[in-house]
């Protein structure tokens, strides 16, 4: 059963304000400063994370016992023991928890120096940019320390309970639901949302289970920018690179080297260079195989890791057939496509139906029995009522509407339309639209009436949604591939087109 959004986005943190997160920032660099047994723990400490409590206890134990191991970056304590380890990632990064003077919980991501102007500095200026500083799907950054050690530099953000792998692992059956499924799905693309669609964009380009965070509350952020890259031009498309990155397993077919992987010569200086084009819809298929990832608990839609390749080669997302829902299933072998053209833009994504609320799937409904032209025998209408017999209606669809509303509800339905209970045809879904329609603009006191309603239903588009739950996929379905249709004022804005130059830019 389809449920409702959840929460809106949190602001910038749950804990940080906006206001505090600019104070943060504009900290001049030489007030930062590690220092070494210099302070006491925080009179307070606002215990937040779960699974890290038993660290944090310890944290300040060692602090009053032993407060040398413990240094001050930037009035954050840490101790760099292994106990106190969250997280470690390839070049060796390692994550620890870290408490600041003002009694909140961190994180700290520390990198061998040498390797940070690769990738802990792009890290930190896509998390300072407007696109992540304003979006609740992105992991808050707190700040960047360059100048205090020797050997390494420190990031420090929000901290989050686990990634994604830990949280299937750990938390088992559990958590799953179909709904929280698809909110988790919807997060990691309202996340690509924020990077892709605004200025100046970014690419991610190591989407994987590990580089997504899970906070407290289970909501999803993406996280570990350290690959990725602002397109140098506005509208750009495409970033060219002669670099192989990203994550084996989660990479896109056009960002890999094909040619490399099948040729057993090996590769010469005098080669010339090969160029990898990185898009947002290589995001976008890595994203829908996280998505996969989320709904089948761990797996991959490439299959098992020894026909990955082959199978994202031979365009062959085995796995997809175990999908049980359509519309899932649909927006996903979209979103795993390799013909870029099929691959949808994250805009077009979050509008799929998988993707909207069940108010917003209504909506789409009743705008489209609405349309002037429902009537008319023109390609929708045909499809719709199934008298085309090249393009069969979905069998998604029961065959006759009018049962399944029954003969009482239906009386209630048709009052104050023009139409009687016995002028509808039931194989006409034409005629069951435009009842929606009517209903929703005459609907006084009818709702409390309806006898085939569960007895928690609470509007009419829920008691509606829950007779034809697969009706706006159906329509969705028929009406994308109607460039009339699709392009008619009232329902333009459930089939966004995006307009991006194909400009680029190279390593
Ligand atoms: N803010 C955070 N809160 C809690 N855990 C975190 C946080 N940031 C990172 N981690 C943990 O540390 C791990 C490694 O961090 P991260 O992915 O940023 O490092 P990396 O070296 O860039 O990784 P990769 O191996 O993908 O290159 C993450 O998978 C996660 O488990
Ligand atoms: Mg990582």
């Amino acid at each position: 059963m389809n449920k409702q959004r959840t929460a809106p986005k949190r602001k910038l943190s749950s804990r940080t304000t906006s206001k505090q997160k600019e104070t943060v920032k504009l900290k001049p660099l030489e007030e930062k400063a590690e220092k070494t047994a210099a302070s006491k723990p925080p009179k307070y400490w606002t215990p937040f994370s779960v699974k890290h409590r038993r660290k944090f206890e310890r944290l300040l134990e060692v602090w009053k016992s032993n407060p040398e191991l413990i240094t001050i970056v930037n009035d954050n304590g840490v101790c760099f023991k292994k106990e106190f380890v969250i997280g470690r990632g390839s070049y060796g990064t390692e994550v620890y928890i870290c408490l600041g003077s003002d009694g909140i919980e961190r994180a700290i991501k520390r990198l061998p120096k040498f390797l940070c102007d690769k990738f802990l500095r792009t890290e930190r200026d896509i998390l300072n940019s407007p696109n992540a500083v304003e979006s609740s799907r992105i992991v808050n950054f707190y700040l960047y320390d360059d100048t205090s050690n020797l050997d390494f530099d420190y990031l420090i953000l929000d901290l989050c309970e686990q990634n994604l792998k830990e949280f299937i692992r750990e938390e088992g059956e559990s958590w799953w639901t179909e709904s929280c499924a698809r909110n988790m799905i919807r997060q990691v693309l309202e996340g690509l949302e924020a990077l892709h669609a605004r200025e100046p964009r970014i690419l991610h380009r190591d989407l994987k289970p590990t580089n997504i965070l899970v906070d407290v509350h289970g909501n999803l952020l993406l996280s570990d920018f350290g690959i990725g890259r602002f397109f140098p031009e506005q509208g750009a498309t495409t970033y060219l690179t002669s670099n192989e990155s990203g994550s084996p397993s989660w990479l896109a077919h056009e960002c890999i080297n094909w040619e490399g992987l099948y040729s057993d010569d090996m590769q010469k200086p005098s080669d010339t260079p090969l160029l990898l084009r990185w898009k947002e819809k290589s995001d976008i298929q890595v994203a829908g195989m996280l998505s996969f990832y989320i709904l089948t608990k761990g797996k991959h839609p490439f299959g098992p890791k020894i026909d990955q390749l082959k199978n994202l080669h031979d365009d062959n997302p085995a796995g997809l057939s175990k999908l049980t829902d359509p519309v899932a299933k649909d927006l996903l072998s979209q979103m795993l496509a390799q013909d870029l053209d099929k691959r949808p833009y994250v805009e077009q994504a979050l509008k799929h139906p998988y993707c909207l609320s069940l108010e917003e799937q209504m909506e789409f409904v009743a705008a489209v029995g609405n349309e002037p032209q429902l009537m008319s025998y023109n390609g929708v209408f045909r499809q719709l009522n199934n008298l085309d017999p090249s393009k069969p209606r979905s069998p998604l669809l029961p065959n006759d509407w009018k049962t399944v509303i029954g003969c009482d509800d239906l009386k209630i339905l048709c009052e104050e339309g023009h139409r009687s209970p016995s002028a509808h045809d039931g194989s006409q879904y034409t005629d069951c639209l435009q009842l929606i329609r009517n209903t929703f603009q005459h609907r006084d006191g009818k709702l409390h009436r309806l006898k085939r309603k569960p007895p928690a239903t609470s509007s009419l588009e829920e008691y509606f949604f829950q007779l034809f739950p697969t009706l706006p996929f159906v329509l969705h379905q028929i009406i994308r591939e109607d460039p009339d249709w699709k392009t008619r004022p009232a329902l333009k804005e459930f089939f966004p087109v995006i307009n991006r130059h194909a400009v680029s830019g190279a390593d």
